[in-house]
């Protein structure tokens, strides 16, 4: 009993006593329509190659691409990302691989398309640093500066190799100014009207993004901290929101996602389209190592992770997981 009358006189504590009363007050539920899955398909290979800092994550050969997409489809995810890692012979300056129609990411969308039709979004990254030796995510100038608007032409051109591959919709990542309105453009004027755009809006240049350069054999050396976001920063990304729309985003993403819930949380107040983050695979990595040392549950970190997401305001979440969580809801 307590000694102070009939305090306390709010419990808050009656709404989480069973699961079933926790579940009907729940404000936030994932479903497998929220997922999309980002997947690489590597060049000349026989077998998937595991990724080492990715544990369950492979470089697909094309046949094991198109069966993830299945399996994507059948738990009810609704899109795959698609990287490309070229032959690293293919690799030169200017990424010619990723504007070669025949490069490994436009058969791999081909493919894909192929294979699930309208039944799965096929999505493709749109930059150029799968395929260039220097790893930049542009062309760089005689200084070695990642020049923004040559770059800028390379992207026009990856836009339309890719819609004509199949992709239903294409992922500008490369942190360019005017990248948006470049690539609404160049779709539109080759007949790709209905291709649309989902914009890396807001990317900041993270460590997180550590084990994804293995992911794609990436020769980056140094940083992209000329284009990607700083970290301390908050209002740019609301000014990169602004632009992305004026010039014809369909949809806008955030990334890294859990380092950045904040950043989330406020484009997805003022954004009149769509909102996506990517779970990116450092945030993979980190629970796949800790449960893999016993520190922390597994299954429950991961949904834990993911439910934060979509509560500070993601629709569409990217996450390496998509097929197993969806299996799984
Ligand atoms: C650029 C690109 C990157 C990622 C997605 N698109 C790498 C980068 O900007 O360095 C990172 C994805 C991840 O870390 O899971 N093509």
């Amino acid at each position: 009993m307590s000694t102070y009358g009939s305090f306390p006189g709010s419990r808050p504590r009656r709404l989480r006593t069973t699961p079933v009363m926790r579940r009907m007050v729940a404000e936030t539920r994932l479903h497998p329509a929220d997922l999309v899955l980002p997947a690489f398909v590597r060049e000349g290979i026989g077998a998937p190659v595991a990724i080492g800092s990715m544990p369950g994550v492979f470089q697909h050969t094309r046949d094991s691409l198109r069966k993830a997409a299945v399996e994507a489809v059948e738990a009810g995810v609704s899109g795959i990302m698609l990287f490309g890692v070229p032959e690293e012979a293919k690799k030169d300056g200017l990424g010619t691989a990723g504007t070669d129609p025949d490069g490994i990411l436009q058969v791999a969308l081909r493919d894909v398309r192929a294979e699930v039709g309208d039944d799965l979004i096929v999505m493709s990254d749109l930059c150029l640093d799968e395929f260039t030796d220097h790893g930049h995510c542009g062309v760089l100038d005689e200084q070695g500066r990642v020049d923004n608007d040559a770059t800028l032409e390379r992207y026009a051109e990856m836009a339309q190799v890719q819609a004509d591959a199949g992709a239903h919709v294409v992922g500008p990542s490369g942190m360019m100014d005017g990248q948006i309105g470049v690539v609404r453009d160049a779709l539109d004027q080759t007949g790709h009207e209905d291709v649309s755009i989902l914009a890396y809006t807001v990317k900041y240049s993270s460590a997180f993004f550590g084990p994804f350069r293995e992911a794609v054999g990436s020769s980056l050396k140094g940083d992209r901290k000329t284009y990607q976001q700083d970290p301390a920063n908050s209002r740019e990304s609301l000014r990169e929101l602004a632009l992305d729309l004026e010039e014809g985003a369909d949809m806008v993403m955030v990334k890294p996602a859990g380092p950045y819930l904040d950043i989330l949380a406020k484009v997805a107040e003022v954004s009149d389209v769509p909102v996506a983050a990517y779970q990116i695979s450092g945030e993979y990595a980190m629970i796949e190592a800790a449960a893999e040392r016993g520190w922390i549950d597994r299954d429950k970190a991961i949904m834990e992770s993911l439910t934060g997401i979509k509560r500070a305001g993601a629709q569409m979440i990217l996450t390496y997981w998509a097929t197993e969580v969806a299996r799984q809801l």
